[in-house]
């Protein structure tokens, strides 16, 4: 299988290192071969350059099986110019219209919601991930002066909405999920997420089996805090599904131990971590490496290699039961000593 590896910047490099070296301890186990391609698409080829993806860039990443992203973001480019053209540009070029990021807390001792545990943390938040407000549609009009108007437009479209609500119940049917949740603001966006109002009854109709629900985004925001166990599958749009599963995040043990895949199912799909490049901790041996395995894990699965994955997965449970992580979720490894436990523990499963 072809990979292409973009680490990126800040810790984004930190972390690729350790997933590359889990999936290595993959190979090795099962017997399989991945070919790594590095691309080094970042902020310091950026400056370099002038570059920020190469003519054909998109091109060549639909060549591979799958990609995998570190983190993009830089202090020194403060407009993201890159990480718009890289991140969001390889979600929007190659239509990865899905961004499945799971929410599943793996020991209670993590988890900042009191009294709770991994029976009551395991949902899944798909979120739209090719339209909405990312679209950059606007502009700015007498920049700089009091007078200054900015226009960003939100994108709705009935297919782009259609496939996202589509895919939730997909996966619901396919795991035998019941439950499905809705959350969109068609209170004060009466235009733009009416049109989700309207997909998400006609959808949830083909799906009898299937108990839909709706909560208006702010509602969902303390319900998730409140009573995460009644959620199951949440489907929403592109911004409010980056800021929910930042929330998602933190009842996992935080940014650190979040995985997420950009999928277009059948077609050449791209995994990362939810967390960013956190400047601060770049190079530092300090940043949890587990978002960024667990995302490896979600890839394998994505190409089919379900062992492969739950090996990954067992790996990552052991090391979090037997503290052998990083500082951020109560351990004391580095981030390669981290890495290192997950990998031997994948080897000698
Ligand atoms: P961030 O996710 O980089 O970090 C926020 C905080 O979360 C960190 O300061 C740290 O305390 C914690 N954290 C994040 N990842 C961690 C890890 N692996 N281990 C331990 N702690 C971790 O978010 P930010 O500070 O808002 O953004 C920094 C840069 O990253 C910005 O340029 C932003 O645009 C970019 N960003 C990129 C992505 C991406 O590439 N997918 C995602 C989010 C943010
Ligand atoms: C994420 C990130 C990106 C997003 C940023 C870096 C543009 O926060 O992947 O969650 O908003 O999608
Ligand atoms: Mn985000």
């Amino acid at each position: 299988m072809k990979l292409a590896i973009i680490p990126g910047d800040g810790i984004g490099k930190d972390v690729t290192a350790e997933a590359l070296k889990v999936l290595a301890a993959v190979a090795q186990r099962f017997g399989r071969r991945f070919e790594l391609e590095h691309l080094p698409w970042s902020a310091d080829y950026y400056l370099e350059s002038k570059v920020t993806i190469p003519a054909g860039g998109y091109d060549l990443l639909r060549g591979f099986d799958a990609i995998f992203i570190g983190a993009l973001g830089d202090p020194r480019i403060p407009d993201n110019r890159h990480a718009r053209d890289i991140l969001l540009g390889t979600r929007f070029e190659l239509d990865l219209y899905v961004n499945y990021r799971p929410v599943r807390l793996l020991d209670a001792r993590l988890c900042p919601l009191k009294d709770r545990g991994p029976d009551d943390v395991n949902f899944v938040v798909f979120r739209e991930n090719t339209e909405g407000l990312y679209v950059s549609i606007g502009g700015r009009f007498k920049a700089g002066t009091e007078d200054e108007i900015a226009i960003q437009e939100e994108l709705n479209t009935y297919k782009g909405v259609h496939r996202i609500v589509r895919h939730a119940f997909e996966f619901a049917k396919a795991r035998g999920l019941t439950k499905v949740c809705m959350a969109d603001k068609s209170n004060a966006m009466t235009d733009g997420h009416a049109l989700w109002q309207r997909v998400f009854k006609q959808v949830a109709a083909e799906y009898p089996g299937i108990t839909p629900t709706h909560y208006y985004i702010d509602a969902l925001a303390m319900y998730m805090v409140l009573d995460p166990g009644q959620f199951e599958v949440i489907v929403t749009n592109n911004l409010f599904g980056d800021i929910v599963t930042d929330l998602g995040a933190t009842f996992q043990g935080g940014l650190g131990m979040a995985a997420s895949g950009n999928l277009h199912p059948g077609k050449t799909s791209m995994f990362e971590p939810v967390h960013g490049s956190a400047p601060k901790f770049a190079g530092k041996n300090v940043a949890n490496p587990i978002g960024a395995i667990g995302s490896v894990s979600l890839m394998l699965e994505t190409l089919g290699l379900s062992d492969e994955a739950a090996a990954i997965d067992a790996a990552i449970l052991k090391a979090v039961r037997e503290r052998q992580v990083t500082s951020d979720v109560g351990g004391t490894l580095g981030t390669t000593q981290a890495g290192d436990y997950i990998a031997a523990s994948v080897q000698r499963q």
